[in-house]
């Protein structure tokens, strides 16, 4: 499944909301809307789900994470094969929930590049995101802890985060593609994170938690398609 940019990735993370069949129907809204306004939006549910979901929709699917292990004896380690079998596209890494060893993120991302799955690396500051840059994933996400699930969106708080970051991370590796997060809630937040230089958002609770997540994507969409 092909990403394009500017990216609403939308990261079902281990809420109830999102969970099974719920988790199902909100992909559909998020195809739906994606297809309605021409904005490339993913989804990335919990493990459990990523099969059926991938089944269901035509956007992408991204894991939260995986391991670097192969194939073989490494019992519950969550292998890029199964990811990529589950169906999904891509994946992401070290999300500030999820946190990981710089080594143990260079091998996942060497593995998931040799099957074929897009790595979205999370990074909480800006220099930790011009670092992990150089490990050569397909994106990196500068999302600020203390704003994460605070609907106070780094666009709005912390917009110079998001400028030192594209700036910092394009200064060494210009091909890697600058996500930002956290509190993201209205179009506006988005809209603004892409005129600071972001390539897309990733965003959990203003979508996964909404009374009416459609009203919120298509907010989203609205505000990158002006
Ligand atoms: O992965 C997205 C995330 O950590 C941001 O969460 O709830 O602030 O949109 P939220």
């Amino acid at each position: 499944m092909k990403v394009s940019y500017p990216l609403v990735l939308i990261n079902y993370k281990t809420y109830l909301e999102s969970l099974g069949n719920r988790g199902v129907l909100l992909a559909k809204t998020v195809e739906r809307i994606s297809r309605e306004y021409g904005v490339c939006m993913a989804v990335a549910p919990q493990f459990v789900d990523i099969t059926r979901i991938s089944k269901e929709v035509s956007i992408p699917v991204f894991s939260q994470h995986l391991d670097p292990e192969p194939p073989g004896s490494h019992t519950g380690h969550i292998t890029p094969e199964s990811i990529k079998e589950a169906g999904a596209c891509g994946t992401l890494l070290n999300h500030s929930e999820r946190r990981l060893r710089a080594d143990i993120i260079e091998d996942s991302i060497k593995r998931s590049r040799e099957l074929g799955l897009l790595t979205c690396v999370c990074a909480n500051t800006s220099i930790i995101g011009k670092a992990l840059s150089t490990l050569n994933p397909d994106m990196v996400a500068i999302e600020p802890p203390e704003l994460i699930g605070s609907g106070i969106s780094v666009s709005k708080a912390k917009p110079e985060v998001i400028r030192s970051s594209v700036e910092m991370i394009k200064s060494v590796s210009p091909s890697v593609r600058v996500l930002c997060g956290a509190g993201i809630t209205e179009g506006i937040d988005v809209s603004r994170a892409i005129e600071l230089g972001s390539e897309g958002v990733l965003v959990a609770s203003g979508v996964v938690k909404a009374k009416d997540p459609e009203k919120i994507l298509k907010d989203f969409a609205n505000s990158l398609s002006r």
